[in-house]
């Protein structure tokens, strides 16, 4: 067994920043050897439950695919198809699972649910997204930046654009925080994450040597920056009224090529953990779009095709670092 047998993930501080690194470095030696033809099943016979109360597409394909090539089955239950949290407690729901499966993967609402789950369920558990932190995605932010970057992970900045008071830029502030990177949280104050997230990052800060920035001003907040990152302006889960307030808030922290420019840094990289609303292609998209007058929202069609974005890498990883979680929690 490894180091991390047995372990939940539910949120980024599960992991001391050695152990986050072990991870990332665990998940360029899979995806090495996949490509390379030469990867070892090490979860044959490991059965997993993937529960999902929002719908998903990176997520839920990076844990499938994952446990598959290492010869683990999965069961999925999507947003309507279980009783969790609806007929049964979330409490018996997780001594049912954890009696049929090795593991469980758990998307929704409330951070509360997921470390309810892990309470009582026996088996680790794995937070594929909640409201307030997305875990695995972090893990394939850094395993990118790692491939598109030359310099340490502790000499590198990146920036934040964009709604900060959610899952990505809680994530971000306190990964940044927990492995010494430069980060900056480019946001309208309204949106900054909430105070006692705030003071966990600088307290990680302060033993990791990690600068914290939270600002309003793009271009002072994306000075030097090697990424600059953005998500949606309206989660999952969040009502579709505030649509109109966040895109009056948030029109200035759109991801265009001068926000790009204002880096200074020609070599600038863009990150998104998608989907994101760069074009006419989809059905949400367009309602928002044609209210507003819009064809992109939180980043032009331009950034986003150009040859600064990593996002589709940054997709694929997100399967090689899933795929690192369930050997290291199972192998
Ligand atoms: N980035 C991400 O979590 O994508 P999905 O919602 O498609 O899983
Ligand atoms: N903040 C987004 C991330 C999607 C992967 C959401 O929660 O909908």
């Amino acid at each position: 067994p490894t180091a991390l047998a047995g372990r939940h993930f539910l949120k980024e501080l599960d992991f001391t920043e050695e152990e986050f690194r072990g991870l990332v470095g665990l998940a360029a030696e899979l995806k090495a050897a996949k490509k390379a033809g030469t990867e070892t099943r090490y979860l044959s016979g490991k059965n997993i439950a993937l529960v999902f109360e929002k719908t998903s597409t990176r997520t839920r394909c990076a844990f499938e695919v994952a446990a598959a090539d290492q010869g683990a089955v999965t069961t999925y239950l999507d947003p309507s198809g279980s009783q969790i949290g609806h007929k049964e407690s979330v409490k018996d729901t997780a001594r049912v699972l954890g009696r049929m499966f090795d593991a469980i993967e758990y998307r929704g609402h409330g951070q509360g649910v997921v470390e309810e789950l892990a309470a009582f369920a026996g088996v680790p558990v794995y937070n594929g997204l909640t409201d307030e932190w997305h875990p695995t995605q972090m893990l394939a932010d850094v395993l990118t930046m790692t491939e598109h970057s030359d310099k340490p992970l502790d000499t590198m900045a990146f920036a934040y654009l964009g709604d900060a008071r959610y899952n990505m830029g809680n994530s971000y502030l306190v990964t940044g925080a927990l492995l010494g990177m430069d980060v900056r949280i480019v946001a309208p104050r309204l949106l900054w994450p909430d105070g006692t997230i705030v003071e966990l990052a600088e307290r990680l800060a302060a033993a990791s040597g990690a600068r914290i920035t939270l600002t309003e001003d793009v271009k002072d907040g994306v000075r030097g920056a090697d990424f600059i990152a953005t998500d949606v302006w309206v989660s999952m889960g969040e009502p579709k009224e505030v649509w109109d307030e966040r895109i009056a808030l948030l029109g200035p922290y759109a991801v265009t090529m001068d926000v790009l420019r204002a880096s200074g840094n020609p070599d600038v990289k863009f990150l998104h953990c998608l989907p994101a609303f760069h074009d006419l292609g989809t059905d949400v998209g367009r309602e928002i779009y044609e209210r507003h007058g819009l064809t992109e929202l939180e980043v032009t069609d331009e950034v986003f095709e150009s040859e600064h974005s990593v996002v589709f890498d940054e997709a694929e990883n997100r399967m090689h670092t899933i795929k690192a979680v369930l050997v290291a929690t199972l192998g």
